[in-house]
């Protein structure tokens, strides 16, 4: 028996990164996958998934759309009868404009994307688990979303949202067997972050990639797959309203000068 037997899960942002990881994960622990992405690698995420064994329906749209939201999860109910877990996790990082280059359309964007998607997903996900009593939706933050020094204002910011979202959701969502949560990562290597990961690599500092949090790395998608994991599963039953950061202990410290040991 897996973790998720019997349990059915959609994803977004599962093209590639941590939601390419999460959906193989939480599918080879018996869940039945409904994945989405904007980009058509989708596909080879649910190819992988039922190559392994597993059960996975890819679709292809927006998950800023409410309308494409909506039918993720009308799609798990009729395919699987019924959605037991959500994580809203597709993300974009509004790239490295200025801030005054930024316009209102791109801050709306990022905002739409990063916060709005997360709310629609709040918002159908729990409209179909309440009347069972039970289900578990994720949001994913980012250590931006803490302090400063992660990313641009537009994202942070968007982040930020998502750290509050999960409180005042949780609470609305007071007494419905729902549990809502966030991971925040830290620096993962993924298709986000790869500009600055070949960056580090062409000037040969790829041995610096990470070195500012206390467990000197950079993490895999695969380390934030697992933490999604515990919080889908019943072993998170009493964690609810929480935003963890899986960062290697990055958002632990205020910034401090090292001394090597
Ligand atoms: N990689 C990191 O270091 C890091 C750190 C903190 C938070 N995050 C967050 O993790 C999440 C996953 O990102 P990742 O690092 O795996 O990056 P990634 O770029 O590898 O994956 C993100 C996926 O989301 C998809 N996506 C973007 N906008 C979408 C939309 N409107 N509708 C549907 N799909 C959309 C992309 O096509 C892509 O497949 C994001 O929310 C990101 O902000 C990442």
């Amino acid at each position: 028996m897996g973790r998720l037997s019997g349990r059915t899960a959609a994803i977004t942002g599962a093209a590639s990164g941590i939601g390419r990881a999460a959906a193989r994960l939480f599918a080879s622990e018996g869940a039945s996958m409904i994945i989405a992405d904007r980009a058509p690698e989708v596909n080879d995420t649910a190819d992988a998934i039922r190559d392994a064994g597993g059960k996975a329906v890819a679709l292809i749209g927006d998950a800023g759309d409410e309308a494409f939201v909506k039918s993720l999860v009308d799609r798990a109910v009729s395919e699987f009868g019924s959605l037991d877990v959500f994580w809203a996790n597709a993300g974009i990082s509004g790239g490295f404009t200025p801030l005054h280059e930024q316009t209102t359309d791109y801050w709306t964007e990022v905002l739409r994307v990063n916060l709005i998607g997360p709310f629609l997903a709040v918002k159908h996900a729990s409209a179909v688990m309440i009347p069972k009593g039970k289900g578990s939706i994720i949001c994913t933050a980012s250590v931006a979303g803490i302090r400063s020094g992660a990313g641009g204002p537009a994202y942070s910011a968007s982040k930020a949202g998502v750290i509050s979202l999960v409180k005042t959701a949780c609470n609305e969502l007071y007494g419905t067997g729902v549990r809502i949560n966030a991971i925040a990562p830290g620096l993962i290597e993924t298709g986000m972050t790869k500009p600055i990961f070949d960056g580090a690599r062409a000037r040969g500092n790829e041995d610096r990639i990470g070195q500012l949090n206390p467990t000197t790395r950079y993490g895999v998608p695969e380390e934030i797959a697992n933490a999604a994991l515990f919080l889908a599963s019943d072993d998170a039953s009493y964690v609810n309203g929480q935003t963890i950061a899986v960062d290697g202990g990055l958002s632990s410290s205020h910034p401090v000068v090292r001394r090597k040991k």
